[in-house]
């Protein structure tokens, strides 16, 4: 096996550490991008079309770069996401997707948490406040945020990092929990009174609506005008998703004209959110620059998972976690038979 494996290549790009690339280095030849841009595609597209693996955060993969790719077996994510990868023309050439759930849940509740916070308590605006020597006397009523305390927090799209966000607002602050989600939640309806909701009903008695949902062609612009009209005039919308499970123009209208309070944005249409957006100048908004899992201890078990998920796919003893599982079992024989 060993010697078998020592004739695979890998391109890798991005968020990898020394230590990392020597375990890939193990099994495979590694070409490491620590970044692709225009300067070196070319070295990037040659190495790829001689790789059987490629693995990075925010990993630039289309069809025409696949054809370009004859060896590619498998493709690893440093993300849960995978909205940025052609999984349809995966599929078709039976390449294995590999990605990184569970390791980023509870962090990326956290920011969520945080937007939360920043949104009721209006945090990055009063700070701003302080910041610019604005504080003059005690503040007064138009300086007053709401509570987060005993509002409702709706969740759209209750999955593992859904589940962790109302985990900490049933057990933290108290909050009646109501979500969406494909099937019922019976250990969040149990433990939390979690209510399972239609879309409409949960944005019309959500104080707080928090976007948790993956994108694809079903939730592109979920939350359009008119489910942001649906919701309470002093709700929050949080979207910690993707940027295009919201229809941005409708929210900044909805937010320009008060019909809704505040938004907390980690995610957008187009990243990094253009310098002009109205978004960026909008009292009543907090944005951050995607950062859900970005802490050190998250972003390195990520890596390290998608690490383990590649070599584990390059050897034949199973990826940790793959998203097309049917293009692990099409790879199972053609690595039995190299
Ligand atoms: C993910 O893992 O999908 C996060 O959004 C970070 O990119």
């Amino acid at each position: 096996m060993a010697e078998k494996t020592q004739k695979r290549r890998v391109v890798a790009v991005r968020r990898l550490s020394q230590a990392q690339l020597a375990a890939l280095s193990e099994v495979a030849e590694v070409d490491y991008f620590e970044d692709v841009n225009e300067t070196n595609r070319a070295d990037f597209l040659c190495a790829l079309s001689k790789a059987h693996g490629v693995i990075g955060g925010k990993l630039e993969l289309d069809e025409s770069m696949l054809l370009n790719a004859p060896l590619l077996q498998v493709v690893s994510t440093i993300s849960v996401g995978y909205d940025h990868l052609p999984l349809d023309a995966l599929n078709k050439r039976g390449i294995l997707l590999c990605n990184t759930p569970d390791v980023l849940t509870q962090t990326t509740a956290d920011t969520a948490f945080a937007l939360i916070m920043a949104t009721q308590r209006r945090l990055v605006e009063l700070a701003n406040l302080v910041r610019d020597g604005a504080w003059k006397a005690h503040i007064g009523t138009e300086h007053f945020g709401v509570d987060v305390y005993g509002k409702t927090l709706g969740i759209v799209g209750a999955g593992r990092i859904g589940a962790a966000i109302a985990r900490r607002g049933a057990m933290g602050f108290d909050m009646p929990i109501l979500y969406t989600a494909a099937t019922p939640k019976p250990a969040l309806e149990q433990h939390l009174g979690a209510q399972r909701k239609e879309l409409n009903d949960l944005l019309a008695q959500a104080d707080i609506v928090c976007v948790c949902i993956p994108y694809n062609n079903d939730t592109h612009h979920l939350i359009d005008a008119d489910a942001l009209a649906r919701m309470k005039p002093s709700a929050a919308l949080i979207n910690i998703a993707r940027g295009g499970v919201v229809d941005e123009v409708a929210l900044i209208e909805a937010l320009r004209h008060h019909s809704l309070r505040a938004a907390g944005l980690d995610v957008f249409a187009k990243e990094p959110l253009p310098a002009d957006s109205p978004l960026t100048s909008m009292a009543n908004v907090v944005t951050t620059p995607h950062i859900g899992s970005a802490t050190h201890e998250t972003r390195e078990a990520m890596s390290q998972l998608a690490v383990a998920n590649l070599i584990g796919a390059l050897t034949g003893e199973g990826p940790l976690n793959a998203v097309n599982i049917d293009a692990w079992k099409g790879m199972t024989s053609s690595i039995e038979e190299a």
